[in-house]
């Protein structure tokens, strides 16, 4: 089964996707991530990738769609993947159709902007796991109370006004893809200004 996850910055993509991917037998494939290790370990294509990121700017698509295209053809993802954030553009979404991979579904998390900006700023992610956690009382997960603080990394871009701007960029330029999965009948919409548990059951049902 192969899955795009959809959404603004904060929508739960990337914690729904680590709660079902083994249900599911697939693998989860963040290009955001791919793009943070690549500036970590210091390569061209993240020297290039850095500054886009750190301004809330989305990374030029030849970059990505070069860097997608390598991490698909691995062997782990031969049984499916869900793609969180990716596509993010319109030539992202018709360059993965050229390349001949059939996507199953795409599921669009709809949250509001206040929300997408108290979760950001309270995102911490787990340096050793990469598990995704939140401080905030009415975000979830919560680090249980014994973990490390100095493994609990907060992002470069999640600062309140680069979060704003990763939220115009996802207005202008990916939210377009609702339109052009609708189109093909493969998109489901899911409320995901909910409790988690309730939001992953929703998940759960809409790809069973
Ligand atoms: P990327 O890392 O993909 O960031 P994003 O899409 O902006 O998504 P996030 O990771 O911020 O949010 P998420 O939806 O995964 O939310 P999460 O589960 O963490 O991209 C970063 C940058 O890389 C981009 O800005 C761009 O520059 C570049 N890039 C990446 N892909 C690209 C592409 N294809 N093309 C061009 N450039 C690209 O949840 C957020 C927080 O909320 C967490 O703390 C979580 O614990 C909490 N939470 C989640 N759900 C709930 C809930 N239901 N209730 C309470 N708390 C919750």
């Amino acid at each position: 089964m192969n899955l795009i996850f959809l959404g603004p910055p904060g929508a739960g993509k990337g914690t729904i996707a680590q709660h079902i991917v083994d249900d599911l037998g697939i693998v989860q494939i963040s290009t955001g991530d791919l793009l943070r290790g690549a500036v970590k370990a210091g390569t061209e294509l993240g020297k290039k990738a850095k500054s886009y990121m750190d301004s809330g700017a989305l990374v030029p698509d030849e970059l990505v769609i070069g860097l997608l295209k390598e991490r698909i053809a691995q062997k782990d993802c031969k049984k499916g993947f869900i793609l969180d954030g990716f596509p993010r553009t319109i030539p992202q979404a018709e360059e993965l159709d050229a390349s001949g991979v059939k996507i199953d579904k795409v599921v669009n998390f709809n949250v509001p902007d206040d929300v997408v900006i108290r979760r950001i700023t309270g995102r911490r992610t787990s340096k050793a796991t990469g598990k995704i956690y939140n401080v905030y009382p009415e975000c979830a997960p919560h680090p249980p109370k014994e973990h490390p603080k100095e493994d609990l990394q907060q992002r470069d871009d999640d600062k309140e006004e680069v979060v704003k701007k990763r939220l115009v960029h996802y207005k202008e330029m990916t939210a377009p893809l609702i339109g052009y999965y609708s189109k093909k009948g493969i998109l489901v919409n899911i409320d995901a200004n909910r409790a988690l548990e309730e939001i992953i059951a929703s998940a759960k049902k809409a790809l069973a």
